[in-house]
């Protein structure tokens, strides 16, 4: 378990108030990372962490800064690196009501190690201006693609979903996304009991939009994905209600889509539910779905019935009240 920065210690220790309320079954063991871990170890993500990961192989993490443009690079890359957790999982189910949408189900399967994110960056310089120009590389590999398009076609399997639609931009990037687009392409030839598409991803962004049902499962290279699981955390309610897990092939990371929310952090107004809803597929993923149905009915008793919101969800309780109530709706 890690807490993270910001409001992370206060989501995660009310997450796991929950998850012992709900009968899990699980023993922590506490490490540190981020900016927390630099403080008190001077190191962003110190050794004995890593080797804590190695060992247990399921990480439950709190939110993590990421110093924009200058400073230490993302931990949550490292890890993702380290661990090669190539395939990011992000569910967006309805449950606040009055909200734009009713009865969003979707899943975004975003490739987690390739693209972009790879970091291979650099400046140009050019008449004595060192940063003239910048360039990044984007890296997209048939392994890497392989592996996240079979992860989706078998994830539809095994969840009952009906459809895979593959969102790219190979009309342009016609090497880098067209390679992706190929593998799924074919392997869609393996699945004939479940539908598939492809569309070009900047359209599918204004689809989801317009009639987000359409959609079932949806797979993509790592920034697409990382900006369109933002967006269908929008359409159920926001932020404050997105899980992700990070599956690799030898461990998994769960942690809720928000971050640090330096804004908020230490006043215990923060909402837990992305990272309890995070828990919950880490509850799944070690096979104990029962303590997992339990509190996903909690998170949707106490929220629907609108007598304990936070202020993020419109209400004006704090993270206290809100973790008392979905105790109650526990018991
Ligand atoms: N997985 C991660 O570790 C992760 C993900 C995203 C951002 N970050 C980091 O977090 C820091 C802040 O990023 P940001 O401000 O862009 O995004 P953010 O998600 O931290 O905050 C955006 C807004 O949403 C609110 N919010 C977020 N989570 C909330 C919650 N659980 N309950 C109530 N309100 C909530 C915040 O108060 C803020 O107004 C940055 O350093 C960024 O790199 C980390």
């Amino acid at each position: 378990m890690i807490p993270g920065d910001g409001i992370g210690p206060e989501v995660t220790a009310a997450t796991i108030e929950i998850l012992d309320a709900a009968g899990a079954k699980l023993i922590y063991e506490e490490h540190q990372a981020g900016v927390a871990a630099l403080k008190t170890l001077n190191d962003p993500l110190p050794e004995a962490t890593l080797e804590s990961v190695r060992w247990n192989r399921v990480v439950l993490k709190g939110p993590l800064t990421t110093p924009s443009g200058t400073g230490f690079r993302s931990i949550n890359v490292a890890l993702r690196k380290e661990f090669d957790l190539y395939a990011n999982v992000r569910p967006a189910k309805t449950i606040k009501p009055g909200g734009r949408y009713e009865d969003i189900d979707l899943v975004l399967i975003r490739e987690n190690t390739e693209g972009l994110y790879v970091g291979v960056e650099h400046f140009i310089g050019l008449q004595g201006d060192p940063k003239a120009a910048a360039e990044s590389v984007m890296i997209i590999t048939r392994f890497g693609s392989e592996r996240i398009c079979r992860y989706a076609f078998e994830y539809a399997r095994a969840n009952g979903r009906k459809k895979v639609t593959l969102a790219h931009k190979a009309n342009i990037l016609k090497y880098t996304q067209g390679l992706f687009l190929e593998v799924g392409q074919a392997m869609a030839k393996e699945y004939p009991d479940i539908e598939f598409e492809d569309r070009i991803i900047d359209a599918t962004a204004m689809l989801l939009v317009m009639n987000p049902y359409q959609f079932d499962v949806l797979v993509m290279e790592n920034m697409f994905g990382d900006i369109l699981s933002d967006q269908i955390a929008g359409l159920v309610g926001g932020l404050g209600f997105a899980p992700a897990a990070n599956i690799g092939s030898t461990c998994a990371v769960f942690e809720a889509v928000h971050g640090t929310a330096p804004d908020i952090a230490g006043k215990g107004l923060a909402n837990p539910t992305g990272l309890l809803l995070s828990a919950c597929l880490m509850l799944d993923h070690v096979g104990q779905a029962e303590p997992a149905k339990r509190i996903r009915g909690a998170i949707d008793t106490v929220v629907r019935s609108g007598d304990v919101r936070t202020r993020d969800m419109g209400g004006t309780a704090g993270t206290r009240e809100y973790v008392d109530a979905l105790k109650r709706a526990l018991s």
